[in-house]
């Protein structure tokens, strides 16, 4: 139920902002009868602070936050934000979103590590059946792995789904992060080094078996903030030399912003504050924007999604879905190996037996030194989150049977909001409210064990992650480009070439384009490369 009213929220929003553009037809007050209804539903739930200028705004305004307003269910909003706020016993500490931007408590703490430490007794790592590593696999399981994944390919059942839907403020560019240059020798934006690499992908397998064709679909999901911007990229850069009829964009739900004391915020007198509903917004959107549908009609079965800031993201891994196949998973997630006890990582283990994510802040010290009992050099907990999925078709298929059940977690922000007193548009110092969001992996404890798998895969080939703004130091433009650069160095270097640099790091840039993941690369043999170079093409 809770559901059906979500999708109900995010078809109303859409429509609002195609109502106007597309339809041409001139917006029209709302009757008295409509306005009182509404105004009714918002009192009824204590959010009638919504209607503060209605006698102010002119009738097209009136009209948007009219149909704006009718799109959401006070009492849904209330309802999820209440079960945000106070989530139930058990899972008391899963709590917030590591985002916020609020202080710790240091009163807590004494209490809090007491608490973690009990809850951590349920945690177990994953066992052996559900997990491995590319870390330590033999030779012959990797080639195998790589093999039925690239047949599965060849034979166009693997697609691929990119969360994009994120605002990126950390970042802080006002583009899509997709968008964003990180400084390559080629100047490739994050979108174009995914791109390509589906490119090089389907041309792999498409020569490995023989087809004429073979067809990787690549779902974008994207939010009311990134849509437009990503759809105008991809137009422009011509989809990265992929079909247009298959590279998918599709928009993610949004939720309204709400204050400290539960009110939904106005950003401005006729507009209420939006957000988009987190990357588990996935699932929902994956319905209302018939994405699902589309997969169904090209035979998908197996599915890879990721994040757009990874710009070593393997995208549509072949080992990883010959993993998932093999291991008849519902869901795969690969993970990198925790750098040590403190780093802030999610970590990715089984909580009361079932799969789960525990966040770092969730994780008592002696927990988070604890040693593996068969490997004393490493952690017992070091299956690191980096948010990267395996989907089986099949799953996808039963979303309506559990999404209503994943939890909205509370992100604490900075919210530009309408000061209800004077109509002016505040933009706070502190933050001054709540964002609602869903995480893509609450679906994990959702699964039986033997329905989950999980694969380490190394960190310097497969995660560098882009978080923050040039210059932090870390997950920046700067690391991106680095560890690309680096990749390339250590590729051709493998291939037997050389490498000369006169700066500390080796670097060589290899397009997507020439080499997936190393391959390909024997014409370097014996050459002497001298960086920053860029291997565009093979010669
Ligand atoms: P993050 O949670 O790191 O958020 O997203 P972000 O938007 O990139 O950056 P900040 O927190 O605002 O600085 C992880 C991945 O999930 C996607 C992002 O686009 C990124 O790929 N995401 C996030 C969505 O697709 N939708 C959302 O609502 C939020």
């Amino acid at each position: 139920m809770a559901a059906a009213t979500k999708g109900t929220v995010t078809n109303l929003l859409e429509k609002l902002n195609l109502a106007s553009k597309e339809t041409g037809v001139p917006p029209k007050e709302p009757s008295k009868e409509e306005l009182d209804e509404l105004r009714k539903r918002y009192e009824e739930h204590k959010q009638e602070q919504v209607f503060t200028f209605w006698d102010e705004l002119k009738v097209p305004e009136k009209a948007a936050l009219f149909e704006q307003l009718s799109g959401v269910d006070p009492k849904y909003i209330n309802e999820i934000t209440h079960r945000a706020l106070h989530p139930p016993e058990k899972d008391q500490k899963s709590k917030e979103d590591k985002k916020s931007e609020d202080d710790e408590d240091p009163e807590k703490d004494e209490e809090a590590e007491d608490e973690k430490k009990k809850e951590a007794q349920e945690f177990e790592p994953l066992p052996e059946s559900a997990s491995a590593s590319l870390l330590d696999s033999k030779t012959e399981d990797l080639q195998s792995w790589y093999d039925a994944g690239l047949k599965l390919i060849a034979e166009s059942k693997v697609a691929v789904i990119l969360m994009a839907g994120g605002q990126g403020t950390r970042l802080g560019s006002s583009d899509p992060k997709g968008c964003f240059n990180i400084g390559l020798p080629s100047a490739k934006s994050l979108f174009q080094l995914q791109g390509e690499r589906i490119v090089k992908l389907q041309l792999l397998a498409q020569k490995k078996h023989e087809k004429e064709s073979v067809i990787v679909p690549w779902y974008i999901m994207t939010s009311g903030p990134t849509r437009k911007p990503t759809e105008k990229f991809f137009q422009e850069h011509n989809y990265f030399g992929l079909p247009k009829e298959n590279v998918l964009i599709f928009e993610q739900g949004v939720l309204p912003c709400i204050s400290n004391d539960g009110k939904i915020l106005l950003e401005s007198k006729s507009k209420i504050a939006v957000a988009p509903d987190g990357n588990g917004g996935i699932y929902q959107a994956l319905l209302t924007s018939s994405v699902r549908t589309d997969m169904r009609d090209r035979g998908i079965e197996h599915v890879h999604a990721y994040c757009v800031d990874n710009c070593l993201v393997k995208v549509a891994d072949p080992t990883f879905i010959g993993f998932a196949a093999e291991k008849k998973a519902s869901i795969a997630t690969k993970v990198v190996r925790k750098r040590n006890a403190k780093e802030s990582v999610g970590l990715i283990l089984l909580k009361h037996g079932k799969p789960d994510v525990v966040e770092y802040s969730e994780i008592d010290k002696e927990t988070a030194e604890a040693k593996d009992s068969k490997n004393n050099d490493l952690l017992k907990f070091r299956a690191a989150n980096i948010v990267n999925h395996y989907y089986s078709f099949k799953f996808l298929e039963s979303i309506e049977e559990w999404v209503h059940k994943l939890p909205h977690h509370v992100a604490r922000k900075k919210i530009p909001y309408c000061d209800l007193e004077n109509g002016d548009t505040v933009k706070p110092e502190k933050p001054n409210g709540i964002k609602l969001e869903l995480f893509v992996f609450d679906v994990f404890p959702l699964l039986k064990l033997e329905e989950f798998a999980c694969l380490e895969v190394k960190r310097e080939d497969e995660f560098s992650p882009l978080k923050n703004a040039s210059g932090t130091g870390e997950d920046d433009p700067e690391t991106s480009k680095k560890d690309i650069l680096s990749q390339g160095a250590r590729w051709v270097q493998a291939a037997g070439a050389t490498v000369e640099s006169e700066k500390p790091d080796l670097e060589v840039e290899v397009s997507p384009l020439v080499s997936y993941g190393g391959e390909g690369l024997e014409f370097v043999s014996g050459k002497n490369i001298k960086g920053p170079a860029v291997l565009e093409k093979e010669n």
